[in-house]
């Protein structure tokens, strides 16, 4: 039986369900693969808990439920007020060890480099360390002990596909196209349907698809973040900053709170239902759409064919389509739920088994 040590930043929904996943796979990934997780150390924003010994399932079960209930690990029984993330590396990190990021915050990355300097293993869910300076991401990403499935698309093997499928290979990639915002493609489909963008907008707030500020998500800077993840992956040497986004609302919009935004967004429907109407006059409806081609990158709504995989898309289900040279009549699709802390924490920990020996 080979012990992993495994090191967790970040204890929100990805982080709990992971730790819930690792839990529940014990018994089958000890005669499957020979292996037993064991957590050595987590933290939260504020607080830290480490033992080198392994944490037992019942200790781990009240952490989950602490913070279950809003609390930081500080408070917990095992917890204590933490340092800097690269001092729990430091403390914590081991020959074996595997560092798992899912917070939502660059910081994360001196220490993540700190433990791939020291031979261990990184698994992210986190976007913010891969889209920084391209020099970080290249750093990060040297040692092939670092993996980000869950970066993109959530669990659907969308990073697989190109780096163990794609790439080695040698197919040559012409075009990718992909909707990366199930919250978008909730709106998407509702404009197609007919629906007005303020109450579309409105109703995916009501039902938790959007951030608490839906700019958040209209913004269409996270789409561009997991385009960057996907363009740095092909070796192309992009920066955030040469994507250009097409955000889903006027400049002046993004002023002010939430309340007045929402107030403003009816002025917004006529536009809308005149860009539904004329793509659809040409057999095409729209979607919001993360475009990779000849080393360059555009996010932002665009008119694709209804017979299309993208236009055929529904809901908030992501898709990407990769145009090749092998895959050129037809595109490679994969196609399933690309957010939910779920599908994410499984991406995650089949990121972890590929890392182990
Ligand atoms: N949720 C999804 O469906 C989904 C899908 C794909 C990818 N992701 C990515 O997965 C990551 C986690 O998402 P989530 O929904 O779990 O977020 P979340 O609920 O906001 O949890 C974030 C966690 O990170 C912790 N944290 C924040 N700053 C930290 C720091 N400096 N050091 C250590 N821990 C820190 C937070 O601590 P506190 O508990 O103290 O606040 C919290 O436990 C994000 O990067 C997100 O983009 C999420």
């Amino acid at each position: 039986m080979k012990t992993i040590h495994l090191i967790q930043f970040g204890l929100g929904g990805v982080g709990r369900a992971l730790v819930q996943r690792v839990l529940a796979a014990r018994d089958d990934f000890e005669w499957r693969y020979g292996l037993q997780f064991v957590y050595i150390a987590l933290c939260d924003s504020r607080g830290a808990a480490i033992d080198p010994d392994g944490f037992s399932h019942a200790q781990l079960r009240a952490m989950l439920a602490a913070k279950e209930a809003g609390q930081s690990l500080e408070n917990t029984d095992w917890g204590y007020k933490r340092g800097g993330l690269e001092d729990i590396v430091d403390i914590a990190g081991r020959e074996d060890a595997i560092v798992i990021d899912v917070t939502a915050t660059e910081e994360t990355a001196p220490a993540l480099q700190l433990a791939l300097d020291r031979g261990y293993g990184a698994v992210l869910a986190n976007k913010k360390p891969l889209t920084g300076p391209i020099e970080q991401f290249r750093a990060l990403t040297s040692s092939g002990r670092l993996r980000y499935e869950s970066t993109v698309g959530a669990g659907v093997p969308v990073i697989a596909a190109l780096r163990e499928a794609i790439i080695p290979s040698h197919d040559a990639v012409h075009r990718i196209e992909g909707c990366f915002s199930g919250t978008l493609g909730f709106l998407t489909t509702g404009l197609e349907e007919g629906k007005a963008f303020s109450d579309l907008v409105a109703e995916a707030r009501a039902l938790g698809y959007t951030e608490p500020d839906p700019r958040d998500d209209l913004g269409g800077m996270d789409v561009a973040r997991k385009a960057l993840i996907l363009a740095r992956t092909l070796g192309w040497p992009l920066e955030l900053e040469h994507i250009p986004i097409e955000p889903l609302f006027p400049p002046e919009m993004a002023e002010g709170t939430v309340d007045d935004f929402m107030a403003a967004l009816p002025r917004l429907d006529a536009s809308y239902r005149e860009r539904v109407a004329a793509a659809g006059r040409k057999e095409k409806t729209l979607r919001y759409v993360a475009t990779l081609a000849g080393g360059e990158v555009a996010v932002g709504l665009k008119e694709v064919a209804k017979a299309s995989a993208l236009g055929q898309l529904r809901g908030s289900d992501n898709l990407i389509a990769f145009h090749t040279d092998v895959y050129n009549q037809t595109p490679l699709v994969l196609q399933g739920r690309g957010a939910g802390v779920h599908g994410t924490a499984a991406g995650v920990l089949a990121d972890i088994v590929a890392l182990c020996p």
